[in-house]
């Protein structure tokens, strides 16, 4: 069964590399047939919150956090394209995830990381591990990891070389593993009302 996706990217970056990696994945997940959105900060133009949706009175939150919170409500899973700035997250991507809580609860979450370099932002998707289960997603154990980046995609998000086909050997595993939490989750919301 199709399931709604949300590709989350982050960089503000003018020559930003990662939304190479977030299109790849785009595009695999859909060859699939799930329904796939990239949530895209910089193209939405979210600005630098001052305040969380939930904080917000009913209908008075800025359209484009409307509008997003409507998106991951209706989710049945997340995949996080987290690259590296200085071994940390990006703030862009830290910025949309943090000003939504419980919008986020009970669905899965992936990471699929990347950087310029061999490390493929490792250290950064280790610090969204513990964030994304704090803010209510279940992390999948299954990641990708892209570096360097320029070597793995090129610019139209197709693989390149040994990155590219090792991160397409990676891919299947990936998304089974994501489909099938989405799959549970969605199941057992349907089954039983979540607790809180
Ligand atoms: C401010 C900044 C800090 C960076 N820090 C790291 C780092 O700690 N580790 C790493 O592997 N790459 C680092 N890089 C290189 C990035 O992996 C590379 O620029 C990548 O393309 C950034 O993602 P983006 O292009 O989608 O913004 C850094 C890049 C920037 C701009």
């Amino acid at each position: 069964m199709a399931h709604r996706l949300l590709v989350l990217y982050g960089s503000y970056r003018s020559d930003r590399m990662g939304i190479r990696l977030a299109n790849y994945i785009v595009a695999g997940l859909r060859a699939r047939g799930d329904e796939v959105e990239l949530i895209d900060a910089k193209a939405v133009g979210l600005p630098m919150f001052d305040r969380m949706y939930k904080e917000y009175p009913k209908g008075e939150a800025p359209a484009a956090m409307e509008d997003l919170a409507a998106k991951i409500r209706g989710a049945d899973g997340f995949v996080f394209v987290t690259g590296e700035y200085n071994w940390g997250v990006q703030p862009g991507l830290k910025n949309l995830t943090d000003h939504f809580l419980e919008e986020w609860f009970w669905r899965p979450a992936a990471i699929a990381s990347y950087s310029a370099g061999r490390f493929s932002g490792v250290r950064a998707a280790t610090a969204w591990h513990g964030t994304l289960s704090e803010m209510g997603m279940v992390v999948i154990s299954s990641t990708l990891a892209a570096g360097p980046i320029a070597q793995t995609l090129d610019e139209s998000g197709a693989p390149t070389g040994d990155g590219g086909k090792s991160l397409a050997r990676a891919f299947p595993r990936f998304a089974d593993d994501l489909a099938w939490w989405a799959e549970a989750a969605r199941t057992q919301r349907a089954k039983l009302k979540p607790p809180y």
